[in-house]
């Protein structure tokens, strides 16, 4: 056999060709050689079978380290001859691998003369060669690995993007417009730069301002020089955004009572604009106190006169025309300021008269120092200094008496040098309100998905790069992670919590001195007592502070967020929306996929707010109506539909409005379904709506339905099991870092499910240019699917699910693009997805790689049922349930009945169609059991395939009469209803289902003898035979072995046939 070679992407080296059918013939030889030589007569051949079982050893062992070394080198390649900036920070190990390049390349050519695969390997010196090649690379990748770190301390944000993006920022380090793309990886909202443009609008190496991922955009304070080494003038621009905020902020002050506040916030960023009315507001409320103390008995009333004056002014505007942007602002505010009043209310209400008082000490009170010109937040006696982190135009969670309890606990256990450990059950806004906490001190928070896949190296790495940046780290569902490694965990935060109580500059982290920036947080949020999650150890619970997150303030949220929306009568609205979600929990029947947490109530809130926009002229119960309507009903069982319209017309009396629908698309949807061979039923289009709809509002959908009820593979049209991804990348497929250059291109037209695909054909006939990737999750390991560092050699293994993220989140047009996961839902693999799924929408991955879910982009999980998934999964995403009602079976088989040819076929087929049909599905629910469960459509598609079989020219000529195709139709449906039956203790049901049929039907007669089972269609006669008659009498051959004989009876003769 020869070897076969494939171009290397850059250079055109001949590369070694992974060939299965060679390494399979190499082991199957060496297997035959071991059995020449094991066998009694080997003395005549024992020489050369011995010669050859050493060449073929030579032959494996060389090309097994041929393939590590081209993969070690096609790595190194691209990093020390590809980039320059590398080659000048290691010149050294450039030299080294420029030799080693050259040695490579000689073995290459020297190989590729000789075709023959025992040839080429069995070279003497060969193999040391390759070995003494291997241990050079090893000396290189080690002095690479110590590179990135030097580069990971002078930058210490580098720790959170993953060694290939590094890399690739390193390469282009001298390209600040190239680096710019990975901004967002660096930054918590600072995406792109305004670059200084020469005379031919070239843009230079200085950056003007910034803009936020939501497309604010802010001027610098000074010009920020972009020039030098990237970790240089990373650092720099670090500088300037911090200094750009703080130098606003006073010039904010200084105008705030200069005009109107509705005016004034138009004057700066909604970072600036927001912090500026929370100091103002602890400065007013401090002058209250001051003249209350006066004896002005009625400051604090006046003040909350002027407030809820300024309130309402933000409120009409928000009732007005803005552009989103200035819409976002305007929200955050108006829910910040919304807390402020209450609080005041509240202390009227009580008679606080001292600014001493826990009332008031325990709120968050920013205050601008002038001595030390900075921002600092208080709250008990806790202090924090702001961060100056530029957020954008950020939502902000609103203010609950919750939420004021856990930043008291979260800021205290700062104050105490601790950590924070906010607990509780799914959807309570742990980690939301941490991250809250973060931005409302502008803070820089890193949340991290916790899973087993972390060891207590790379839990040890964020450390690392929290200390030296001086970040919050939130780790989500930290008791994922593996007790053992949790024990270490424990060791390294004590250590940073030591360091920072010793107020020491620099300390010893494992080993190494680091510095550390004292602002450090450690926050771990967990639902105890799911499954998968283990308990904390004793040493690791000492050092943080928990926190109950059990019971949110439902209404209080509901109603501030309608406000925000701008909803006028948002109290009596609360009201209404938590009364029917706190009735449906108690009324309606106990689904897993049920969820009525915040997450649904936010959902909902979210579309109540653009219908309202959308038709500002109706009346707010009706637009919110049907917004609870339109967004529950895809998710409800249809034996709760009558009692949720029932709740639903008890709490909004005589509204009649009808479901907002967008005629044009609807009818898209309908061509495209036609044009997919589907039926386009009023039910089906409704669910494709439905789908758009859901995906239009949550980033990640749950298709729900039984096996065939129209969500996974039914119909003729696309047969074959699914597609996994597996198909389309490789696995294992990585070098120690991603290989660069493009991957397989994703498939657009994979195998995705009737509702689905309709939707996607829609999008492509509306020239949306969808893409999908579908991948079966359960078909791999979670380690394949995620990727993990290979404990010994620390390399990183890239998994399928983060390089297809990784992939759709690199096509850069703006069509949807879904990751399709079809397969069984069980903790362990999608508790991974958490912090994709909810509202931080990045997967951070165990080599601290953050890939983050572009706006476009959507996960469609179809499944069965939700029976595995934890309450954190089920409230993470939108449900469509489909009921095996919404399909029926017409549609299938409508479908079918289109695709034959024969017009009188077709014709009689409907009428038997709608005759056998009804009935047996109805008996087979109702009567009969099964050996496994059939669903309807497993049934119904197993007479459709009977059919096709027996529905030949020979056997049913064109212009056969009726009775023709009853009798093979008759056939198909005993087997496919029947088939599966089994006789228990009591009854036999294939009797039972015999006897039934030969009552019901008696169009095709049987004969008098017997069950229906019993007779097959003879092909010539057309009569119905015994199987009997078939089985070939059972003749002993005195010559087999007995063991090989088989009888044949009955089943055996039957079986292969009913099977086809
Ligand atoms: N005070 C609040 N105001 C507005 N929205 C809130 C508030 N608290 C929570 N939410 C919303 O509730 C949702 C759930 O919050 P979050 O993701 O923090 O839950 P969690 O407690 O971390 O849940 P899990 O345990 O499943 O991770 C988020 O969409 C968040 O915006
Ligand atoms: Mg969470």
């Amino acid at each position: 056999m020869a070897f076969e070679y494939e171009p290397h992407g850059r250079t055109q080296l001949p590369l070694l060709k992974m060939d299965e059918a060679l390494i399979e013939t190499l082991e199957d030889n060496q297997m035959q050689l071991q059995n020449v030589l094991a066998s009694k007569y080997r003395a005549f051949f024992l020489q050369r079978a011995q010669d050859w079982q050493e060449k073929l050893s030579t032959t494996d062992t060389v090309i097994n380290t041929w393939f590590e070394v081209q993969r070690k080198w096609s790595h190194l390649e691209t990093i020390f001859i590809a980039s320059e900036d590398t080659r000048s920070q290691l010149p050294e190990e450039s030299k080294k691998f420029d030799t080693i390049d050259e040695d490579f390349r000689a073995l290459v050519a020297d190989a590729v003369k000789t075709p023959n695969v025992i040839e080429c390997t069995n070279k003497p010196g060969l193999h040391t060669k390759l070995e003494a090649l291997q241990d050079r690379l090893a000396v290189c990748e080690k002095a690479l690995a110590e590179y990135l770190e030097t580069k990971r301390l002078a930058f210490p944000r580098f720790y959170f993007v993953s060694s290939a993006d590094l890399l690739d920022i390193l390469s282009k380090g001298t390209e600040p417009l190239e680096v710019s793309r990975h901004l967002t990886k660096l930054f918590d909202s600072l995406a792109k730069l305004k670059f200084q443009e020469d005379a031919d609008k070239k843009p230079q190496k200085v950056a003007l301002g910034m803009f936020s991922r939501d497309g604010e955009y802010m001027d610098f304070d000074a010009e920020c020089d972009l020039s030098g080494q990237v970790e240089v003038w990373l650092n720099r621009l670090l500088e300037r955004m911090r200094s750009t905020l703080r130098s606003l902020m006073p010039q904010a002050l200084g105008t705030y009572e200069d005009k109107p506040r509705e005016e004034w916030v138009f004057d700066y960023p909604a970072q600036i604009a927001l912090t500026g009315t929370q100091i103002a507001w602890t400065t007013e409320v401090g002058v209250a106190f001051a003249s209350l103390e006066k004896g002005y008995e009625n400051a604090l009333k006046d003040y909350n006169k002027k407030q809820i004056a300024r309130l309402n002014a933000l409120i009409s505007l928000l009732l007005g025309n803005l552009s989103a942007g200035d819409r976002m602002k305007i929200m955050t505010i108006c829910t910040i300021d919304v807390h402020a009043r209450d609080v005041i209310i509240k202390m009227i209400q009580t008679k606080v008269e001292n600014s001493q008082a826990f009332a008031w000490q325990s709120q968050l009170r920013h205050r601008w120092d002038d001595g030390e010109k900075h921002c600092f937040a208080n709250i008990c006696d806790a202090q924090l200094r702001y961060a100056y982190e530029y957020l954008g135009n950020t939502p902000r969670l609103v203010i609950t008496p919750l939420t004021d309890r856990c930043y008291i606990t979260l800021t205290q256990s700062l104050h105490l040098y601790m950590g924070g450990a906010p607990a509780g059950p799914a959807g309570t806004g742990k980690t939301e309100t941490t991250k809250d906490l973060g931005r409302a001190v502008g803070m820089m928070v890193y949340v991290f998905n916790c899973s087993e896949q972390m060891d207590y190296k790379s839990c040890g790495n964020i450390y690392k790069g929290l200390s030296q940046t001086g970040a919050w780290g939130c780790f989500d569902e930290f008791n994922r992670i593996l007790v053992e490694v949790l024990s270490v965990i424990a060791v390294q935060v004590k250590c940073i919590q030591d360091a920072i109580r010793a107020r020491k500059k620099t300390f010893n982290f494992l080993g190494e001195t680091i510095s550390l920036v004292p602002s450090v947080g450690i926050f771990i949020t967990m639902n105890p007592g799911y499954a998968g999650r283990t308990e904390l150890p004793e040493n690791l619970k000492a050092l943080f502070r928990p926190c109950a997150m059990v019971v949110p303030d439902f209404e209080l949220i509901c109603e501030i967020m309608l406000v925000a929306e701008g909803f006028l009568d948002a109290r009596l609205l609360a009201r209404k929306f938590i009364t029917l979600y706190t009735l449906c929990k108690e009324l309606l029947s106990k689904q897993d996929h049920y969820d009525w947490g915040l997450r649904a109530i936010k959902s909902v809130l979210v579309v109540a707010g653009s219908l309202k926009r959308g038709d500002p002229g109706s009346a707010e119960d009706q637009v919110l109506m049907r917004a609870l309507r339109d967004f529950n009903i895809p998710k409800i069982v249809t034996d709760d539909l009558p009692v949720f319209l029932g709740l639903i017309g008890d709490l909004f009396p005589a509204l009649d409005v009808p479901r907002k629908r967008n005629l044009e698309f609807e009818k898209v949807i309908r061509e495209a379904v036609v044009e997919l061979k589907l039926q386009a039923e009023e039910n089906f289009v409704l669910k494709v709506v439905q789908l758009e709809e859901l995906l239009q509002v949550r980033h990640s959908v749950f298709i729900v339905g039984n096996a065939g009820s129209g969500k996974s593979q039914v119909g003729p049209d696309h047969p074959g099991p699914p597609l996994t991804l597996a198909k389309h990348i490789p696995w294992p497929p990585m070098a120690p870092w991603r290989e660069q250059g493009p991957m397989a291109p994703p498939q657009a037209e994979a195998e995705i499910a009737p509702v689905l695909k309709s939707l996607n054909k829609t999008y492509k006939m509306l020239k949306r240019r969808p893409v999908t990737m579908d991948l079966d999750p359960k078909a791999v390991t979670c380690d394949e699917l995620f990727g993990i560092i290979h404990p010994a050699t620390r390399e990183w293994k890239d998994g399928l699910f983060s390089t297809a993220m990784r992939d759709l989140a690199n096509i850069t047009h703006d069509g949807p693009k879904w990751i399709i996961l079809d397969g069984d839902i069980d903790p362990m693999w999608i508790e991974s997805l958490n912090t994709v799924m909810d509202d931080n929408k990045v997967l951070t991955l165990a080599s601290n790689e953050r890939i983050p879910l572009t706006p476009t982009m959507r996960l469609i999980f179809e499944i069965s049922h939700l029976r595995t998934a934890t309450p954190a999964t089920v409230s993470r995403a939108g449900i469509l349930y489909i009921n095996p009602a919404d399909l029926g079976w017409s549609p299938i088989v409508a479908s079918w009945i289109e695709t034959r040819t024969e017009k009188s076929e077709k014709a009689a087929l409907t009428i038997l169609f709608d005759k056998y049909l009804p009935p047996c599905l109805e008996k087979l629910k109702s009567e009969f059991k099964t050996i496994t469960p059939v669903p309807d459509v497993t049934a119904i598609q197993t007479v459709l395939s009977l059919l096709e079989c027996f529905l030949t020219p020979q056997n049913v000529p064109p212009d056969s009469p009726r009775e023709q195709y009853e009798l093979f139709f008759v056939f198909a449906c005993i087997w496919a209803f029947g088939g599966a039956l089994f006789q228990d203790q009591l009854v036999d049901h294939r009797q039972q289902f015999s006897k039934w049929w030969l009552t019901e039907f008696k169009a095709i007669k049987f004969p008098s003898q017997g069950t229906v089972f019993d007779y097959y269609i003879h092909p010539n006669t057309k009569t119905f035979n015994l199987w009997d008659e078939r089985v070939p009498a059972f003749e002993l051959d005195p010559d087999v072995p007995l063991q090989v004989l088989v009888s044949k009876s009955l089943e055996r003769q039957s079986t292969p046939e009913v099977l086809l």
